[in-house]
């Protein structure tokens, strides 16, 4: 869960996608990780060893006979490493480290490391298809190795099918994924996020500020820590987390749709969406034009249906529900009348209106409230973080 303080491993063998692993190397550093760096002869023909020097902050492993900083320096970060992470990983890596041959550094390495491995396959599509190699690759599974599979694109040979290097983030992703503890595993969790749209008609909308950013904090939080999410999202304007089942809606009525045909699989249910409250009663079907006769316009509204407050009425007793509150002002009154009027486990309010807390903002001071009247507080804190100890807190509550 996290990066700080963690010791990485960064293996880079020879292939045109080593530029990759640079930003990687980056990613890794700013989320507070120690990074080391082991490259093979290959991998320096297409990247520079002083590049990953500067950026990692430690001597690079490239030679076992001309490293001067201490005779054991391989096993001395085999053995502190808290993981592994090879990428780009070429087929002569592949097959090399699947049967155990120790010819450079960076396998030598490899060999006398007992924590998680992942690694990256990035090849031409044939040699990546070619049978030996998916032998290989096979071999390494079954030893616990984690293969993360390349993805499909324009290839550096000019062709286009399997063997592309992930993006950066998606590679970092997902090492974050398998460092974290499982400890939702099993679980599942029906998750809202976002602001819903209430058409006006065909090109305006009643909505709010929210940015989702909360939610999906969540989604992503929960789906690393091994639990299988259902994201339904209203509008925002960044992509679904990995590994989390989406489901795009627009208004509340679709939200309701979405919530209600995954409500009775669901363990926990976190609500963060912003439903907009009323809609307009009858959204035209074409544009609403200016009129000549009239500076006013009003839109008849009627209220959505409380999502949250079905839920609260349908939910059953192993069933923990969590409800989000945007006050502006008497949080704790207010969210204790939520809970109730809800039927809700726990609900987490925020004050909203100041610049680093509340939708816009990537940080968040959330207090959260129990059904018993108990209340904890979480200091402003990055929505990720916010999120991780929403979760720890579903985990004491349900026990
Ligand atoms: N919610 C919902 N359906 C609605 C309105 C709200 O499911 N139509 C949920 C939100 O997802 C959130 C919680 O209810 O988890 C609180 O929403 P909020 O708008 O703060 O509360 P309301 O009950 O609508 O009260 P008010 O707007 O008067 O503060």
């Amino acid at each position: 869960m996290g990066f700080k303080n963690l010791h990485i491993l960064l293996g880079v063998t020879g292939g045109i996608a080593a530029y990759k692993s640079v930003e990687l190397l980056r990613l890794m550093k700013k989320a507070g990780a120690n990074v080391h760096v082991a490259m093979s002869r290959a991998a320096m023909e297409f990247v520079g060893k002083t590049t990953f020097e500067v950026l990692s902050e430690n001597p690079v492993l490239t030679d076992l006979w001309e490293d001067t900083h201490s005779s054991v320096t391989h096993i001395d970060i085999a053995t502190s490493v808290d993981a592994v992470i090879v990428a780009p990983a070429t087929a002569n890596f592949i097959g090399k480290f699947a049967h155990g041959i120790a010819d450079d550094a960076l396998l030598t390495t490899m060999l006398a490391v007992t924590t998680p491995i992942m690694i990256c396959p990035s090849m031409n599509t044939d040699m990546y298809q070619n049978i030996r190699v998916q032998r290989n690759l096979d071999i390494l599974e079954q030893d616990g190795v984690h293969i993360l599979d390349p993805d499909d694109g324009v290839l550096a040979c000019k062709t286009v099918g399997t063997g592309r290097l992930p993006e950066p983030w998606f590679i970092f992703d997902r090492l974050d994924a398998l460092l974290t503890q499982k400890d939702l595993a099993g679980k599942k969790i029906l998750l809202t996020a976002g602001p819903t749209v209430e058409a006006i008609d065909p090109v305006r909308y009643v909505s709010n500020h929210s940015s989702g950013k909360m939610g999906y904090a969540v989604a992503r939080a929960a789906e690393r820590r091994g639990a299988s999410v259902t994201l339904v999202s209203g509008p925002v304007s960044f992509d679904p987390p990995v590994g989390v089942e989406f489901i795009p809606v627009e208004s509340c009525d679709q939200m309701a749709d979405a919530v209600f045909s995954h409500l009775g699989a669901a363990d926990i249910i976190i609500k963060v969406a912003a439903v907009a409250d009323y809609r307009p009663i009858d959204p035209s079907t074409l544009k609403i034009k200016k009129t000549q006769d009239s500076n006013d316009l009003s839109i008849s509204m009627t209220e959505n249906m409380d999502i949250l407050k079905r839920v609260g009425d349908l939910k059953t007793e192993q069933q923990f529900l969590v409800g989000f509150a945007a006050e502006t002002n008497d949080l704790e009154r207010h969210a204790l009348a939520k809970i109730k009027k809800k039927n809700l486990d726990m609900i987490a309010a925020n004050l909203v209106g100041t610049e680093d807390s509340g939708f816009k903002a990537d940080t968040n001071k959330v207090k959260l409230f129990f059904k018993d009247g108990a209340s904890k507080d979480i200091p402003l804190m990055d929505k990720n973080r916010v999120a991780h100890i929403l979760l720890d807190t579903i985990i004491e509550q349900t026990g």
